[in-house]
């Protein structure tokens, strides 16, 4: 059975542009792989702790000397990493906060690149033979030929990660220029119409 991860990020709900690009996604996706199943993991409602002092105390403790609190405070990245390990296509939509990825999603990596697990001690990734897709949202346009392309930084910053973890097949959809579509000079239909074609080549690829 082909299995999908998807984790979102907008807390926009219906509002959010990455997000209705992500649904069409989803939507080709399902068609191309009827029997395929979705994971969503949403983290605008999986308020995920940052890396403190005890999570990093239980992280560098050996498995097999960690106190049940430990365990305790390793659970939920344990339950990030396992969503990861079993997905075969994992999907990261995520709008542009800053010119980075917003806080939320940073914490979803600072959880899921685990040494030993995800990233070997040698610095080699440890995940293979998987594929990723990249939607990205941004006010601006950051694209070839965009005088503003050296501030893309979410784009370089996902991409350096993937393949740090061993994912190096991976696509990036830019949905730049969002902004005109909170400013209601462009409609939303609009707006993924023009990508639509991309989207549906990634998803069904
Ligand atoms: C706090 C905040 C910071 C933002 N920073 C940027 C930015 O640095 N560059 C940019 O192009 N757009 C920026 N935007 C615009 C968003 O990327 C854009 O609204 C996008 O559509 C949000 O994704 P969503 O529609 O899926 O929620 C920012 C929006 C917010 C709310």
């Amino acid at each position: 059975m082909s299995k999908l991860l998807l984790v979102e990020t907008s807390p926009r709900g219906d509002q959010s542009v990455s997000k209705r690009m992500t649904r069409h996604f989803v939507s080709r996706w399902r068609e191309a792989h009827p029997q395929g199943h979705v994971t969503t993991r949403d983290l605008a409602s999986t308020k995920l702790p940052f890396v403190d002092a005890s999570w990093l105390a239980a992280y560098f403790t050996p498995p097999l000397q960690q106190s049940p609190e430990m365990k305790q405070q390793l659970r939920l990245s344990d339950e990030l990493v396992e969503e990861l390990l079993a997905t075969e296509h994992l999907v990261i939509a995520t709008p542009v906060y800053n010119y980075n990825v917003p806080a939320s999603l940073k914490a979803w990596v600072d959880h899921i690149v685990r040494k030993g697990v995800t990233l070997g001690f040698d610095g080699q990734g440890l995940i293979k033979g998987k594929k990723a897709t990249v939607i990205i949202a941004s006010g601006g346009v950051y694209t070839e030929g965009s005088p503003i392309r050296d501030r893309d930084i979410a784009t370089q910053y996902l991409r350096l990660i993937l393949n740090v973890i061993g994912i190096t097949d991976v696509t990036f959809i830019a949905g730049g220029g969002a902004k005109n579509v909170d400013l209601g000079t462009e409609t939303m239909d609009d707006f993924l119409a023009k990508l639509a074609p991309e989207i549906d080549r990634a998803a069904t690829r």
